[in-house]
């Protein structure tokens, strides 16, 4: 991290201690080693990542000032099976902010993403990431990456053309990615402090998987299978076409178009 020229941003709140750097490896990487050395609830943003991740140990890649890449260290007092409410609290504020700053409304695909149907297919427009920090079944600490597409260039990066877009994008304009930040930070502290049925009530409202035919990738192959329902704990519950339920708690989906 270029602490030097790190700058510290104003933000009110739970979430006051915030740096933006112009770059680092990876702001979850940075905050899991001050979360494992004991360090308070805190932010951290970069401009540009050099080793930026994903879930499921992919990378995570974006043009350099062009998108929010945002980690935040959370000390909840939860149980580790309950890490999930955490995800969906910051599900919920990502789209309310993407829609209060910028004017676009996006879904949140199962488990992690952002997507617009705006052309059409879905294209992803951000994606979170959770790294937790156990002691038995209580977490410790949680930091909670996320990555949203925001002043991205008209020409999408090649591998990402097909299936991604940002947000200026969609709104015709720049966002102002502060502004964002603020927002995003605002609507996640109170979305923290919701009961956690209000808080899946919330999530599945936003949903834009339940109700969808999804194709499962599995390393033991694919199938496919109607979303049902999201449970508490952030597990997704699917039924094939001769109903047999399962519960997925990790991978990812493809949404598939409806039949007919
Ligand atoms: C995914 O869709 O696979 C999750 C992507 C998460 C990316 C964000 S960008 C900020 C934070 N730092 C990282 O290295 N990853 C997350």
């Amino acid at each position: 991290m270029e602490a030097g020229r790190a700058k510290d941003t104003e933000s009110a709140g739970r979430f006051s201690r915030v740096v933006w750097v112009p770059e680092t490896g990876s702001t979850n990487t940075d905050l899991l080693a001050v979360a494992l050395s004991g360090g308070p609830e805190q932010v951290l943003v970069a401009d540009a990542q050099t080793a930026g991740r994903g879930r499921l140990g992919r990378s995570w890649s974006a043009p350099a000032g062009a998108s929010l890449l945002c980690s935040i260290l959370v000390r909840p007092e939860l149980a580790a099976a309950d890490t999930g409410l955490l995800m969906m609290a910051l599900g919920v504020a990502a789209v309310d902010s993407v829609a209060e700053v910028s004017g676009c409304e996006l879904g949140l695909k199962w488990p992690n993403d952002l997507v617009t149907s705006a052309a059409g297919g879905d294209r992803k427009v951000s994606g979170m990431l959770s790294e937790g920090v156990l002691d038995g079944d209580r977490l410790i600490a949680a930091v909670l990456g996320i990555g949203i597409n925001v002043n991205w260039p008209d020409e999408l990066p090649d591998d990402l053309a097909g299936t991604a877009t940002s947000l200026r994008h969609l709104a015709g304009r720049d966002v102002d990615r502060a502004e964002l930040l603020r927002s995003l930070l605002s609507h996640f502290e109170r979305r923290l402090e919701l009961e956690p049925g209000e808080l899946l009530a919330a999530y599945r409202s936003r949903s834009a998987t339940l109700g969808r035919r999804v194709r499962i990738e599995e390393s033991t192959g694919f199938s496919e299978a109607v979303a049902l329902d999201v449970a508490a704990d952030g597990a997704l519950v699917v039924e094939d076409e001769v109903g047999d339920r399962r519960v997925l708690h990790a991978g990812d989906v493809v949404h598939l178009r409806p039949l007919g």
